[in-house]
């Protein structure tokens, strides 16, 4: 039996919970802003992250590190109006959760009170396992996130698959067991040989979303701007193109600009007419001026 949501309904965590133990793959994309979320929505996807990619993918910065709350917060409602039915989950932002448990909490009640996420995600393993703890204890639901952690991609050499030797592979699944045993109801794994995650996900009970991390998990995640071509820089060796998007839509403002250049636009089926009779008035009144 599927256990697909019907389309709109708000879905939950037992929703995630359901597929999971069916082994059917759970489908998390990113979104920033109203429109993505309505894609994302009509396209069926069980999850939207409102990732700090948005950093980069719509802000312009070179890394995640720069955004601040307040643009995440201000991304973050964009989504919430245009989504109903998957589950939202919220990033808080490098600099935003990391000093102390109060300040976690601080940071993620703002995001659930002034944006209606439904979850917040946090990175790492280490001191992030506390601030996932309290997260939880202040009755706040936590996705982790481990391997490849962006936020802090400069001290893990770069931005460069991780647990690639026994140890370090390791060192990744007790950081996610640390993460699940904290309380965190899902965990995105990023850039992780496939091996790893095939050997992490049996051993959580909680659902875990790669990305750059093969297929024996238990759904996967990409960067909206990636998958639909609107980014089509270098990217990583895991993203795949479904669509060119930034493609089409250049080719569509060049025809647009060429037609404003030649006359062909706007037609006159793209202008407004005056009521019968009142372009002539008109005339008579200018010229009895
Ligand atoms: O910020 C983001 O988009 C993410 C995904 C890559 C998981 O964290």
């Amino acid at each position: 039996m599927s256990v697909h949501a019907a389309p709109g309904r708000r879905r939950t965590l037992g929703d995630l919970a359901a597929k999971k133990a069916a082994g059917e793959p759970i489908v998390m994309v990113t979104a920033y802003d109203h429109p993505g979320a309505q894609i994302a929505e009509e396209a069926g996807v069980d999850m939207v992250l409102v990732g700090d990619s948005a950093a980069m993918t719509v802000l312009g910065y070179d890394s995640t590190v720069p955004v601040s709350v307040d643009e995440m917060l201000m991304l973050t409602r964009a989504v919430r109006r245009g989504l109903h039915g998957p589950l939202l989950v919220a990033d808080l932002p490098f600099g935003s959760y990391e000093a102390s448990d109060e300040q976690a909490i601080a940071t993620a009640q703002r995001f659930l009170k002034e944006t209606g996420c439904d979850l917040v995600k946090i990175e790492r393993g280490g001191t992030t396992v506390d601030r996932a703890r309290a997260l939880v204890a202040a009755g706040i639901p936590v996705v982790g996130h481990v391997g490849l952690t962006p936020q802090t991609a400069t001290s893990l050499g770069g931005y460069r698959a991780q647990g690639r030797t026994a140890e370090a592979a390791l060192a990744v699944i007790d950081s996610a067991l640390a993460l699940q045993d904290a309380g965190c109801s899902v965990l995105v794994v990023e850039a992780v040989p496939g091996e790893v995650a095939a050997a992490l996900t049996p051993l959580l009970e909680i659902p875990v979303i790669g990305i750059g991390a093969g297929a024996a998990v238990d759904g996967q995640v990409l960067v909206f701007h990636d998958l639909l071509g609107i980014y089509d820089g270098p990217a990583p060796k895991f993203v795949k193109r479904y669509a060119s998007l930034r493609a089409e839509a250049v080719a569509g403002i060049s025809a647009y600009a060429a037609e404003v250049r030649s006359g062909a636009y706007p037609a006159a089926e793209h202008g407004y007419g005056m009521a019968p009779g009142e372009a002539s008035r008109l005339d008579d009144l200018l010229a009895g001026r």
